[in-house]
């Protein structure tokens, strides 16, 4: 189509939707001093504090009472005293949840840091109750400095997270550095996976290497070729209580070898010290790890959260075959879907469809066409994703979490894709291979942005072409006695692909994400469609025999004249090849649009079309030679009268 022009909403608006700005603050970095002292900060944005030598905290007060403890407000802790210019392992931070003005202070008494100053600010006003303001009542306030009586760190209104990082296998070291930690109650030791394939597994202190018999954490192996992996396990310390943790590879005798560590062990008696020459002494015996993971704290993969899994996390290549972070092979037809696949999906195809004895042709037909599909979209969607991924081509277009959307919608195709297959399959019938593909999006790199907009406008034609599918499916297969069963499944992935082509929609700061667009198209026209502009060859692939044995011309669409306000397309111009070689004439557009609509138009001297006034949204037009055509039919209705197309348009906003 020559002149349809998409947008792309702008990225600050979508970091606005998707997630806040992270500022970091020190803390006692050069001097008893916040730094930034204020910080202007919106709604959703997060603050980190890292925190340098001497002890200190950060502490929420009250503008009127510096250096006293606010009710109902976040402290973080006391840090150790750590480094003058190396910030402690340690951090906590905070969500902004509204503009009002938040005050702080480090509540260390000891040399009594508030009254010395050393108080902080978010959102303070210029004028009135400014930082100044607020650090000269500090400067007079009563000694000494509050803080909770338990010393434990309190998340308060504006949810505060202390966090302890700890690297597995840097460097591809056999250790946890640190390995030695002394932490508070509360707070969230995040283990971060390094190259090879490491695991983190509570033990009790007697028996090393082995996995505490009920109740304790496990990450379960996550191996990876890729630093850093973005893979991490956090638990939450849940008291002073000394824990125990090791690695469970066998291959290397990883916990032998020293690959342990604690959480607040005592420093005399049973110390790590003592825990590593145990867990030495017991080379010989294979380490061991909990069957199930994760237990008792959460994997995330780059912000995604890994609910179950079995040892394939992360994608087992080192990623530099790929175009981008994200790069994993997209499996065959009907091989198994990968863990890491299913997750970003949410979940994988139905467990139960209630097959009955026997499958007609038709039910296969449909069942091949959404294969070929889904397959087709599959590779648009997690290509471009790829591509958007950290290390991709596009990598700065997108934030995470939409980057994190696309892949979702990637990976919930594969469950598609393996809904068919699984249904072919189990009847024994053919599965497609799989083809190449022409994905104009991926050659040339001279304007990303647009190429962006490019793949957009791919994955949405492909969207609107299966949902459009899955209506006709869902329709014709209804009908069947041994093909009622395979609705349940056609009308979840018209619920998906809806949802899918709203955010798509969004993307391209269109209005109509939550508009019907649901549009009913003969299967064949939407195979005739993919296959002339998708489908680079498909050698591999197997026919589907239900589909025609022609694919119909393309239709150019021309000359799109709007209204003045330019809301709405008035008139067109359409050309076909051979088009004044077919033999019967006239001709006229069948407009195919949401919700079962149907209109058809005559074409006029000049391949001129009126646009029909009822129409909104995307619409499909297809040339026909006959005017007594009708949606719902079998696709025989419209063999001998289609002569091209189909060809999406975009006529207004609903
Ligand atoms: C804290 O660190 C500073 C310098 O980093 C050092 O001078 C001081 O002795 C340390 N205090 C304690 C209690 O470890
Ligand atoms: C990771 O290690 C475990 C335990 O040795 C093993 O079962 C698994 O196959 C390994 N995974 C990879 C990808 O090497
Ligand atoms: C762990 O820390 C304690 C106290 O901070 C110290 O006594 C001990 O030597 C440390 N052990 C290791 C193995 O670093
Ligand atoms: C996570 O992000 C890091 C870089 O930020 C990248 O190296 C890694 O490959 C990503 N992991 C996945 C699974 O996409
Ligand atoms: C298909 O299954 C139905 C039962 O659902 C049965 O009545 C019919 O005879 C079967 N047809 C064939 C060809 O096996």
């Amino acid at each position: 189509m020559k002149s349809t022009s998409w947008s792309i909403l702008p990225i600050t608006l979508l970091a606005a939707i998707a997630e806040g700005a992270h500022h970091v603050v020190t803390v006692g970095k050069g001097a008893l001093k916040f730094n930034p002292e204020n910080v202007a900060a919106a709604v959703g944005d997060t603050i980190e504090y890292q925190f340098f030598a001497k002890k200190h905290s950060v502490t929420q007060s009250s503008f009127d009472k510096p250096c006293q403890l606010l009710d109902g407000g976040f402290f973080s802790g006391f840090t150790p005293n750590e480094s003058a210019d190396v910030a402690a392992p340690t951090t906590f931070t905070i969500t902004v949840k509204d503009t009002k003005p938040i005050w702080a202070y480090c509540s260390q008494t000891n040399g009594d840091h508030c009254q010395q100053g050393m108080v902080h600010s978010i959102n303070a006003p210029s004028s009135g109750n400014t930082l100044d303001a607020f650090k000269e009542l500090a400067k007079k306030a009563s000694k000494p400095s509050q803080s909770p009586p338990d010393l434990l760190p309190k998340a308060g209104a504006l949810e505060g997270v202390r966090k302890l990082n700890v690297e597995v296998g840097v460097n591809t070291e056999l250790k946890f550095s640190p390995n030695n930690i002394t932490e508070l109650p509360g707070t969230i030791v995040s283990f971060k996976f390094n190259p090879r394939n490491h695991s983190v597994v509570q033990s009790s202190f007697d028996k090393p290497c082995q996995p505490l018999e009920a109740g304790g954490f496990s990450s379960g192996f996550i191996p990876t070729a890729v630093s850093p992996s973005g893979a991490t396990f956090d638990i939450t310390v849940p008291d002073d209580k000394p824990i125990w943790f090791y690695c469970a590879q066998t291959t290397g005798n990883h916990c032998q070898s020293g690959m342990v560590g604690s959480i607040n062990a005592p420093s005399s008696g049973n110390t790590l010290e003592a825990f590593i020459a145990k867990a030495a002494a017991t080379l010989g015996t294979p380490s061991t790890i909990p069957p199930d993971a994760p237990l008792k704290g959460t994997v995330t993969v780059n912000g995604t959260v890994i609910q179950s899994f079995n040892g394939a996390v992360l994608p087992p290549s080192d990623g530099t075959t790929g175009t981008g972070g994200g790069e994993v092979a997209i499996p065959s037809p009907g091989a198994a879907i990968p863990p890491q696949m299913e997750n970003m999906a949410g979940g994988a195809q139905p467990a139960n469809y209630n097959w009955p004895p026997n499958i007609s042709d038709t039910t296969v037909g449909f069942l091949q066409l959404l294969q070929y599909i889904d397959d087709v979209l599959l590779h648009i969607l997690w290509t471009g994703h790829s591509y958007l991924s950290p290390g991709g081509k596009w990598e700065t277009i997108y934030p995470q979490s939409i980057v994190s959307t696309i892949g979702s919608m990637a990976a919930q195709s594969l469950v598609h894709r393996s809904t068919a297959t699984d249904c072919l399959k189990h009847y024994n019938k053919e599965l497609l291979g799989t083809c190449s593909y022409k994905l104009a999006f991926t050659t040339d790199d001279s304007d990303p942005k647009a190429k962006v907009d490019e793949f957009l406008s791919s994955a949405e034609k492909l969207l609107l072409l299966a949902i459009a599918v899955l209506t006709d499916a869902a329709a014709k297969v209804s009908t069947e006695v041994n093909g009622q069963w395979l609705v349940p499944a056609l009308v979840s992935e018209v619920g998906a692909k809806g949802r899918m082509t709203a955010v798509v929609n969004m993307m391209q700061n269109r209005l109509a994400a939550a508009a019907p667009r649901e549009v009913w198209i003969p299967a064949e026209l939407a195979w005739s469609y993919i296959t002339e502009n998708f489908v680079q060859d498909c050698a591999s692939g197997a026919k589907i025999e239900t589909m025609p044995d022609r694919i119909l011309p393309k239709v150019e669409i021309e000359d799109i004249k709007k209204t003045a306000d330019g809301k709405r397309v008035t008139e067109i111009k359409v050309e076909w090849e051979n088009k004044n070689g077919g033999a019967s004439s006239p001709n006229w557009v069948a407009w195919i649009g949401p919700w079962g609509g149907l209109e058809l138009t005559e074409i006029k001297a000049g391949g001129k079309v009126e646009v029909p006034k009822s129409l909104y949204g995307h619409v499909w037009i297809v040339v026909v030679n006959e005017k007594d055509v009708k949606l719902g039919g079998r696709y025989g209705e419209w063999k001998d009268v289609v002569v091209a197309g189909p060809e999406i348009l975009w006529v207004s906003q609903p």
